[in-house]
């Protein structure tokens, strides 16, 4: 049995990360999240009741879990007050059991409104962001410039930072998007007020998760997005703007690569994606409409209508190997239920050439068409199933063959939204 795990999606997100580390979440000590930001929206459904996590692990609807937000994630505030507060209302205390990372950069509003100002300016070449101001915020990192979690205990040195910060910032916006500036004293002070709140839970992550690895925990780190948006790996530049992949973990939680035992990965049994950006088995007009209306697949964070298209294997099997992959969990199997036929993209022909896995040319890979498998659907719902044998032979049969494609064994399958409705082929803990 293995003692770390990764759970990393391994498409263009929202494979159902949410629902699966809430479910493994029963047997783990200690949940963590190490990048992206508020952007994300994880769903778990526990007792008929629904909770939508942005920034908040999704360990956290479970009691005795620990929850830690790494280094690697850009923190809002804000975003994170509200969720806090949201699941206060709902009898569940984060606090006592959630902590912060120093290290965190934050997001502030001069993030939202340049991500805004700058989707609006781009008009149809848009990246489609969330709008939370993820790319801003991770810019700053890099050039050295952002506040963070730590800035929040020193007010003279906040204060000063941010005047520096916002003076760029209100340039941009005024000078080159003919945009409002943000308003200092607004930001100054509400930052702070927030900070009162935020402040007991901002600690040094990375000693207490050595702490607890030390101490034999079992820990679990939860990706965000997915795979194919990774800032370096994915359709760039329709990507978000972390690291997505499982060597986020090192960086994003200060957690060096050889203690992650088990990675598995995240992927529904056809693929959706929500902005822009090359999607080659994505299913237009009739035949994508209805794979979204019985996957309810609108966005977590925005409620856009998500793209939907058949399961792409190239784009899994090169996550399997970017991710190393150990095993796989395949969800919303029940969402093809009674379809006649499923179809499969096995491979891609690009200029007569056949290919294994994406290109991350985004001209090669926009290029590419879907080379499709056609199988035999069930007629059998698979909907709340926990049992494999209960499972029709066609879906056995489809589980088989995707399985085969991408190499990678498969052991956990979702058939429904609630945390129950899971078949479990392989213990993790
Ligand atoms: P995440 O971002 O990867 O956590 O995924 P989201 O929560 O954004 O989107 C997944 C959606 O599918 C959520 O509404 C889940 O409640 C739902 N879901 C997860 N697993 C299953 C499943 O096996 N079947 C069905 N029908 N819905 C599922
Ligand atoms: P979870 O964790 C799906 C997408 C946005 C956009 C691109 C860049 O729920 O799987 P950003 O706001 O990050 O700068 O947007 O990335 N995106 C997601 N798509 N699921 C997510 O998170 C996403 N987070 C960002 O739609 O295309
Ligand atoms: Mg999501």
């Amino acid at each position: 049995m293995s003692k770390n795990i990764a759970v990393i999606g391994i498409q263009w997100g929202d494979e159902g990360k949410g629902k699966i580390v809430d479910f493994l979440s029963e047997k783990a000590d200690v949940v963590v999240r190490f990048q992206g930001g508020n952007n994300a929206g994880h769903t778990v459904v526990v007792n008929g009741k629904t909770t939508k996590l942005h920034l908040i692990p999704s360990g956290i609807l479970h009691e005795h879990c620990i929850n830690i937000i790494g280094n690697g994630v850009v923190l809002s505030p804000s975003a994170l007050l509200e969720e806090i507060i949201e699941l206060e209302k709902h009898n569940i205390a984060p606090r006592g059991r959630l902590y912060i990372s120093q290290n965190c950069p934050l997001i502030l509003p001069y993030h939202i409104t340049l991500d805004q100002t700058r989707e609006k300016a781009k008009g149809s070449s848009a990246i489609g962001t969330t709008g939370r101001g993820i790319g801003p915020a991770y810019e700053d990192k890099v050039a050295r410039r952002a506040i963070r979690a730590v800035d929040l205990f020193d007010e003279n040195n906040f204060a000063e930072k941010l005047k520096t910060v916002l003076d760029y910032y209100n340039f941009i916006l005024t000078q080159f998007y003919h945009a409002d500036p943000v308003d200092y004293p607004k930001t100054f002070d509400e930052t702070m007020r927030l900070a009162e709140e935020l402040k007991p839970l901002i600690v040094n992550t990375t000693e207490k998760l050595h702490e607890f690895y030390r101490a034999q925990k079992k820990i679990m780190f939860e990706g965000a997005q997915g795979t194919m948006l990774d800032i370096d790996h994915g359709t760039y530049p329709f990507v978000t703007s972390s690291n997505t992949t499982a060597g986020g973990i090192s960086t994003g939680a200060g957690f060096g690569p050889r203690y992650v035992e088990e990675i598995m990965g995240i992927s529904k049994a056809y693929t959706t994606r929500v902005g822009a950006g090359p999607f080659p088995t994505e299913l237009l007009g009739k035949d994508g409409d209805s794979l979204r209306q019985k996957g309810a697949e609108f966005g977590a964070t925005t409620g856009r209508p998500r793209r939907c298209g058949w399961f792409d294997a190239p784009v899994v099997r090169y996550a399997a190997m970017l991710n190393s992959l150990t095993g796989l969990c395949i969800t919303k199997l029940d969402v093809l239920d009674g379809m006649k036929t499923i179809k499969i993209c096995t491979h891609y022909e690009y200029r007569g050439k056949k290919l294994e896995i994406p290109s991350t040319d985004l001209n090669t890979f926009a290029a590419c068409k879907p080379i499709y498998e056609e199988w035999p659907g069930w007629d059998k719902p698979t909907a709340g199933l926990q049992d494999y044998d209960r499972l029709p032979q066609a879906a056995k049969n489809y589980l088989k063959r995707l399985e085969k494609l991408v190499g990678v064994p498969i052991q956990i399958i979702s058939t429904g939204p609630a945390r129950t409705d899971t078949v479990v082929l392989k213990q993790q803990f």
